[in-house]
């Protein structure tokens, strides 16, 4: 652009100068040649003339790139290659910023991530706060109730446990809080004897130590709740509303955050986001 008016400007200059030179020929050809070298000068000292912009290609016509390395993969060199050395770590820390590796390793993981989520009984006592609320959840901690409801529903779900990936326990730490036989004292009673009976019924928690278990809760007593089932705390992966990194309990390299939605009846209201 610059370098195009640039040339436009030289050619009418020096145009000019032309016609001028039948009239005043020794003075218009110095004035030429200065012309010319001032443009001369002015190419190879300014880096206008030279700064290449490469042209980018669109968005997405490098999806036709072969993208090879896929979640599935991912998952394994991560957990089964224990020699990483510095170099591989920097390359893969590399597949995080490539949107066409992102969205094969998207596809591959809702292609095949399967959740065994533990069974409970209709009749069991504490159905209440194991299956899944069958009404439109509100309030603080909504996130916890619809995560659950939105997950077995989903097509991540597997009967089969030995085709899972990862293990649900499905306890609601909002709703046994408010549960008069457990409360915010009897939580960590509670989980502990929860661990105790799918540890003993079921052989996949000593498999890993739950490292491939988790849990999904939005109330702060999630923390107490772990207080007598600290494998919970460091080897299952904690899906909390978590507003920050530092809370306690929280372990940034296993567990992950939820955001947390406040369901309103009604019309949203009209107001921009700065004046609410
Ligand atoms: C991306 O691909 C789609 C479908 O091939 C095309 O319609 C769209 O224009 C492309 N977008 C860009 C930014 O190239
Ligand atoms: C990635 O790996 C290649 C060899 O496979 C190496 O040449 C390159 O330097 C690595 N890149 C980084 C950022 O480490
Ligand atoms: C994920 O998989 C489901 C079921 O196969 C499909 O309905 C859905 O469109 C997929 N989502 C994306 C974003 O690919
Ligand atoms: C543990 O199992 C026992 C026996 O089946 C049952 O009575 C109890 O409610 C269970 N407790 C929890 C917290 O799951
Ligand atoms: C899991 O480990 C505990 C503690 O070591 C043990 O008591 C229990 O029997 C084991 N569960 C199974 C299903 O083997």
């Amino acid at each position: 652009m610059a370098a195009s008016v640039l040339s436009i400007l030289h050619n009418k200059l020096c145009g000019i100068l032309g016609k001028l030179n039948l009239f005043f020929l020794i003075p218009t050809t110095l004035a030429l040649f200065t012309c010319l070298f001032i443009i001369f000068y002015i190419t190879f000292t300014s880096n206008l003339f030279f700064q290449l912009y490469p042209h980018s290609p669109p968005f997405n016509s490098t999806l036709t790139k072969p993208t090879t390395f896929t979640f599935t993969q991912a998952l394994h060199s991560g957990t089964n290659n224990q020699h990483l050395n510095k170099e591989n770590t920097e390359n893969r820390s590399e597949v995080f910023h490539d949107r066409d590796i992102f969205v094969e390793s998207y596809k591959d993981m809702n292609r095949s991530l399967k959740i065994y989520v533990y069974p409970h009984r209709k009749d069991d006592p504490f159905a209440n706060v194991l299956l899944p609320v069958n009404f439109a959840p509100g309030g603080n901690y909504a996130s916890e109730s619809y995560f659950k409801k939105v997950l077995v529903k989903s097509h991540f779900v597997t009967k089969i446990p030995s085709e899972a990936d990862f293990f649900f326990m499905p306890f609601s730490i909002a709703r046994l809080r408010h549960d008069a036989r457990v409360g915010i004292t009897g939580l960590p009673e509670f989980i502990s004897r929860y661990i105790f009976n799918i540890s003993h019924n079921y052989p996949y928690w000593n498999r890993t130590g739950g490292a491939d278990h988790f849990y999904a809760a939005c109330h702060s007593v999630g923390k107490i709740a772990m207080q007598k089932a600290s494998e919970v705390k460091f080897n299952a992966i904690q899906v909390v509303c978590s507003s920050s990194y530092f809370v306690s309990s929280y372990v940034p390299h296993k567990d992950a955050s939820l955001p947390q939605i406040w369901p309103r009846q009604g019309d949203p209201p009209n107001l921009t986001p700065y004046n609410r």
